[in-house]
């Protein structure tokens, strides 16, 4: 009785304090809201136009002339601008010297790291770990901070289902499900618990919206497609960024259906600032407003600037350098001829004011040098999450022989391939402040793990593009004194990227030569991939027995493919886009819809092609490991639930192989009768699992109304009674599977 009395009695009290917190936490931070609103209410009805103007601009580098704009109060942010020392002394200027004192946000590309570089994006995106992405987006916002950086254009979130883009190498792959959990991670890492800690950054969610879309693959180019793919694909991780708090979102280059993307009121006023609530601002790209003129949407910069600002965007990131910038001076005219009202002007410095009251600039502007040198984040630290994320973007695409792991008393080891020795390459096409030197080179990795007896010869065969076959003969006698070939090939860090669009995907140069006089030689050979894109390696993928795919992993480049290749790290990375067979296949994505002729052999009146299957090369979520992974036992709790109710699915997961390995098991599910027709199957869940040899796991997804709406015939989001099927599996092959129903 006792015992029950105080039992109840603290649970109660348990009680009590989380809700006396929760208030407590939510009044704080309304007070603290308020106080924000008041403060900037106070700084507008002391602002003057110019100087309200002035919060809207970005301008890319300083200069002496630039000087006097901050102490006049014209500038609300500047890009590209490194360094301690060169931000605090424009901040001094700002603080000090400008009748009002608003500190500059200083914005940068820290994309996939600061000084320390981890793998692009798109290969983090192959680990599926979340957490480690988090926590490689705060080791980049620490370096940032303590270097002055407020502010990083990134995480880039723009879905892309087609390699010929460039830019597919800055995002997450394919999967809208996917890329937000990316989204929300990266947001959650540069802007940390707080975002005013001085060792966080606002983030920036990029392009918005469809960049991806881009006809063609080519960069820039025009995006056409239905209100149903904006929302159900190139919307979510956007959305998903938003609600992670992010502060910041990007206004991007391309047109959406005839609308250029940074004079769109509708995906960035009706969409994001009302039906989202975002209240942070919305920062044009590089330029994008000036370009309305050559999108035919504008006459000249005042239409351009008048069409910008009343769609909703708040900042102009760098106009035009050599006639003036768009913004400024155009606004104020707009304003003397009653063509733009002050409220809308008001509204943007709001955001812009808003978000740095956030970050805390107000409080502490400047560096605080001392605060980053006791608080110094270790380099042991720093490379540890680098070495790991760069192991767990690595997907095993093939090991027919079981070649990998190789034996680490191997005697001799041929080292080919122009990637090889490459200091540079690695970083991918947009680090930030990378210290090429610390790049640990393949060659490198593997001198630094093998015993010193093991004999190494390096050559590099052929450069990435262009060049000759005149080391050929060479290569092939180094393969032949060799007990083992590895071949690193791919492309350069330049081939991907912004504005590096291709229509041939395949390797460049004489590098798939290489690799064919290479294999003729008779010896295992492995070969290793950098690049930024999924590339067509068709002969590769069918006559090299083991092939790695590496993308472009940053510092650790070397260490994790050494550790791999040994087997000191058993492969986990699985695709976060599909590798095609041909550029005539482009797009192929797993989430497609089923048509109403969906592929069958031997019926010519089915959706397929003369000369290729639809099937992609390698499939979405596809890696393979070291051991063997057996999915068994699907157990769905309820087979009949009603509308917003929830289940679970079960699976058991076995390791069957001799190596202990992780796993990422995928959920799929397929909506098999609806209003409008749904994709064959979705990613709505992933777990990684650690097992052990002839361990076995089971593993859990709870399948909530969420996951089971979608847009209707009338755009509404509904759940639509009737049956669902689930699939899981370790990759969107999915084999297991089984089905529910939902009733009204
Ligand atoms: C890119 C953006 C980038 C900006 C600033 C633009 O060209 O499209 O992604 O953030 O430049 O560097």
């Amino acid at each position: 009785m006792n015992n029950k009395f105080t039992f109840v009695t603290k649970i109660f009290l348990i009680k009590y304090f989380c809700v006396l917190f929760t208030i407590c936490f939510v009044e704080g931070s309304f007070a603290q809201t308020n106080q924000i609103e008041s403060k900037i209410d106070s700084l507008l009805s002391r602002m003057t136009l110019e100087e309200k103007i002035g919060q809207l601009n970005q301008f890319a580098g300083t200069n002496k002339q630039r000087d006097e704009l901050v102490e006049e109060g014209k500038v609300g942010s500047f890009l590209g601008v490194k360094g301690a020392a060169e931000i605090n002394r424009i901040q001094k200027i700002a603080m000090e010297k400008s009748r009002l004192k608003i500190p500059i946000i200083f914005g940068n590309d820290v994309i996939h790291g600061y000084k320390t570089t981890f793998p692009i994006p798109l290969a983090a995106s192959c680990s599926w770990d979340t957490e480690l992405v988090k926590s490689s987006a705060g080791i980049a916002a620490f370096e940032a901070a303590s270097e002055g950086t407020n502010w990083t254009f990134a995480p880039m979130v723009d879905i892309a289902r087609d390699p010929r883009w460039g830019r597919i190498a800055e995002g997450a792959g394919e999967d809208p499900y996917l890329g937000s959990a990316m989204a929300i991670a990266l947001v959650e890492g540069f802007q940390g618990k707080n975002l005013s800690d001085k060792n966080t950054i606002a983030a920036c969610a990029k392009h918005f919206v469809a960049y991806g879309a881009a006809e063609g693959g080519r960069d820039y180019n025009t995006v056409d497609i239905s209100d149903r793919t904006l929302k159900e694909i190139y919307l979510p991780p956007f959305k998903a960024a938003v609600d992670a708090g992010v502060v910041t979102i990007m206004s991007a280059f391309n047109s959406l259906n005839g609308v250029p993307a940074s004079a769109n009121h509708y995906t960035i006023t009706d969409i994001l600032k009302n039906s989202w609530r975002f209240n942070g601002f919305v920062v044009s790209d590089y330029n994008s407003i000036g370009e309305l003129i050559n999108h035919g949407i504008a006459g000249n910069k005042a239409q351009a600037a008048l069409k910008a600002i009343t769609a909703g965007v708040d900042m102009d990131m760098v106009g035009d350098t050599i006639e003036g910038y768009v913004y400024e001076p155009n606004l104020s005219k707009l304003i003397d001829e009653k063509k733009l009202s002050i409220k809308v002007i008001d509204a943007s410095v709001r955001r812009i004011l808003r978000v740095k009251y956030r970050l805390g600039l107000f409080e502490h502007p400047y560096v605080d040098t001392s605060y980053f040198r006791n608080n110094s984040l270790a380099s042991s630290y720093k490379n540890s999450v680098a070495l790991r994320l760069a192991e767990e973007s690595i997907v095993l695409l093939k090991n027919k022989k079981n070649i990998l792991p190789l034996k680490k008393d191997i005697k001799s080891i041929a080292v080919i391939g122009p990637l090889a020795d490459d200091h540079y390459d690695p970083l991918g096409p947009w680090a930030c402040m990378p210290v090429p030197e610390n790049v640990v080179t393949v060659l490198q990795g593997i001198k630094n793990l093998v015993p010193a007896s093991t004999k190494i010869k390096y050559i590099k065969g052929c450069e990435i593009i262009g060049g000759d076959k005149k080391e050929f003969d060479n290569a092939v006698k180094v393969a032949g004194e060799s007990d083992v070939v590895i071949l690193i090939l791919g492309e350069s860090a330049g081939m991907s990227g912004e504005a590096a669009s291709r229509t041939n995907i395949d390797l460049p140069g004489f590098q798939e030569k290489l690799a064919e006089t290479i294999f003729k030689v008779g010896k295992p050979v492995v070969v290793v991939l950098m690049n930024g894109r999924p590339l067509t390696i068709n002969w590769i993928a069918e006559n090299i027995p083991s092939v790695l795919e590496c993308w472009f992993l940053g510092d650790q480049t070397g260490n994790a493919i050494a550790n791999v290749l040994f087997g000191n790290y058993n492969p986990s990375g699985k695709l976060s886009v599909s590798f095609p067979r041909s550029t005539g296949q482009i797009p192929v994505y797993y989430n497609h819809l089923n048509t109403g002729r969906p592929f069958q052999e031997n019926n010519k009146y089915t959706s397929k092609y003369l000369d290729s299957p639809n099937t992609p090369f390698f499939p979405f979520g596809y890696g393979l490991s070291y051991t063997t992974f057996k999915y068994d036992s699907i157990k769905i709790s309820e087979n009949k639930i009603k509308i917003g109710d929830t289940t679970s699915v079960s699976v058991k997961v076995m390791n069957t192989g001799k190596a202990a390995g992780e796993e990422i098991v995928q959920l799929y599910l397929r909506d098999l009768v609806a209003s409008v027709s749904r994709p064959v199957k979705e990613l709505k869940g992933f777990k990684r699992i650690y097992l052990n040899p002839g361990e076995e796991k089971t593993v859990t997804f709870s399948i909530t109304p969420a996951m089971l709406k979608f847009y209707n015939i009338d755009m509404k989001k509904v759940i639509k009674p009737g049956k669902f099927q689930i699939m899981i599996g370790g990759n969107s092959n999915a084999a297991l599977s089984d089905y529910f129903y939902v009733e009204e």
